[in-house]
């Protein structure tokens, strides 16, 4: 295959596999992935950082290989609290009492006096009966959906939602379809088409590559219409939206129309892990049928006191909210104001979509982190071919100087290579 003609594939179009062993990936995928541009964007992938996932920390560039201070806007620890003392404080505690692991499915002798506590306050937090934690957020999507459906039932998913989702809908057997992002004609269609059918309708608070919210109010009347169930995944929403941070279900007032509400462990709460809240029924039920919780570890107890001191540190006050959406507000203005495009962003999940041209978006990448800044790129499939682009997080912890800094690199690498 010519040089060029090889640009023109993705990952996706080396999924069907005819080579003799399965240990031997597609004989083009090799050919593919040793394109100097291809390889090139893959070794953005999995850079190692030298320090905490901070606003400020050092990585060892996949550019050159050089240990470098970067202002770190990639990273989903939103509110900081990773390293808040106090979370940390409390991880030491119960590392000493404890020791490193959980030792145990939830199940079977995996569930610690920490966890049975934990999930009791994330319930009351989300309003809920009850809750059941995962040890990660990735097994709590793809773990209560695959838990809840059956051959015969009706998934019907955001085209924008998550993997997790989708693998555990298609693990569930039920039926599934994809409804355009927001469109609410294409849910409708779509739900015409369950009609009769036990039906869950999965959508995202805080859309995870474009930032923009679920349109909830016009979600929440056509569930209605339909008398269908209603899944909210908050992973990039819980502890920053809604007047006490529960989430997008809060903002809109209609937490009490979401029949399960997701959460991450792993984003504004700075640990890992997932969670599932609902009535009491389905969470019993769930425990028996939700393979990611009776077949994986529990959550480590050193991480799970430091969760429940990130919800105690982030629920007591609005501090790091406003803060987070004073860093947003900032940085969404300066952006604009260069006239870049940052889609329908609302949200501290703010992309700076560049365009079709990944060379473009490779080169601008290496070049914001030789000044300091580190943006990891998103290309197809991952996102649209024609949107390629720096998925940007903000944090509550930016300061103003490392807002300025990164602004001006910004300004600096990106602008005029756009404009031209
Ligand atoms: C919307 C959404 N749901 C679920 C997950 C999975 O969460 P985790 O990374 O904690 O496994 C992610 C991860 O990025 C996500 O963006």
């Amino acid at each position: 295959m010519d040089k060029d003609q090889l640009l023109k594939y993705s990952m996706l179009d080396f999924f069907q596999n005819d080579s003799k062993s399965v240990l031997d990936p597609p004989a083009d995928f090799e050919e593919w992935y040793s394109h100097p541009l291809v390889s090139f964007g893959f070794k953005f992938a999995g850079q190692p950082m030298l320090s905490a996932p901070s606003t400020i920390t050092k990585i060892q560039s996949a550019v050159d290989d050089q240990a470098r201070r970067i202002i770190n806007l990639t990273s989903y620890n939103y509110l900081g609290l990773s390293t808040h003392p106090e979370v940390i404080q409390a991880a030491k505690e119960a590392l000493d009492k404890y020791g490193t692991g959980s030792s145990g499915s939830p199940m079977v002798s995996g569930t610690l006096d920490l966890h049975v506590e934990f999930a009791r306050r994330l319930a009351e937090f989300k309003q809920k009966e009850d809750c059941l934690l995962y040890s990660s957020g990735f097994g709590g999507n793809l773990g209560a959906l695959q838990g809840i459906l059956r051959k015969g039932d009706c998934i019907v998913i955001d085209e924008k939602g998550h993997r997790s989702m989708i693998d555990g809908g298609l693990i569930s057997g039920a039926k599934m379809y994809f409804f355009k992002h927001n469109d609410m004609a294409s849910l409708e269609q779509t739900l015409e088409k369950c009609k009769g059918k036990r039906t869950l309708v999965c959508v995202e608070g805080v859309y995870s590559m474009d930032g923009d919210l679920v349109k909830l109010p016009e979600v929440v009347a056509l569930c209605d219409r339909y008398g269908v169930q209603l899944y909210l995944d908050e992973a990039h929403s819980t502890l920053m939206f809604g007047e006490n941070g529960r989430g997008v279900g809060e903002h809109f007032h209609l937490e009490h129309k979401v029949g399960m509400t997701f959460g991450t462990l792993s984003k504004s709460f700075g640990g890992v892990g997932g969670f599932i809240c609902s009535n009491a029924r389905i969470i019993r039920y769930l425990r028996g049928y939700s393979s990611p919780w009776n077949f994986s570890c529990a959550i480590a107890p050193s991480t799970v006191a430091g969760l429940m001191k990130a919800l105690e540190v982030a629920t007591r006050d609005s501090t790091l909210r406003d803060k987070l959406q004073a860093n947003t507000a900032y940085m969404r203005k300066h952006i604009l104001d260069m006239g870049l495009d940052i889609g329908k962003s609302e949200s501290q999940v703010m992309p700076i979509i560049i365009g079709p041209d990944s060379k473009l978006l490779y080169e601008l990448a290496a070049g914001i982190q030789q000044r300091g800044l580190f943006l990891q790129p998103v290309t197809f499939p991952a996102v649209p071919a024609e949107t390629g682009r720096f998925r940007m997080s903000i944090s509550a912890q930016l300061t103003q100087a490392d807002m300025d800094e990164a602004l001006n690199i910004i300004k600096d690498v990106i602008v005029p290579a756009v404009k031209k």
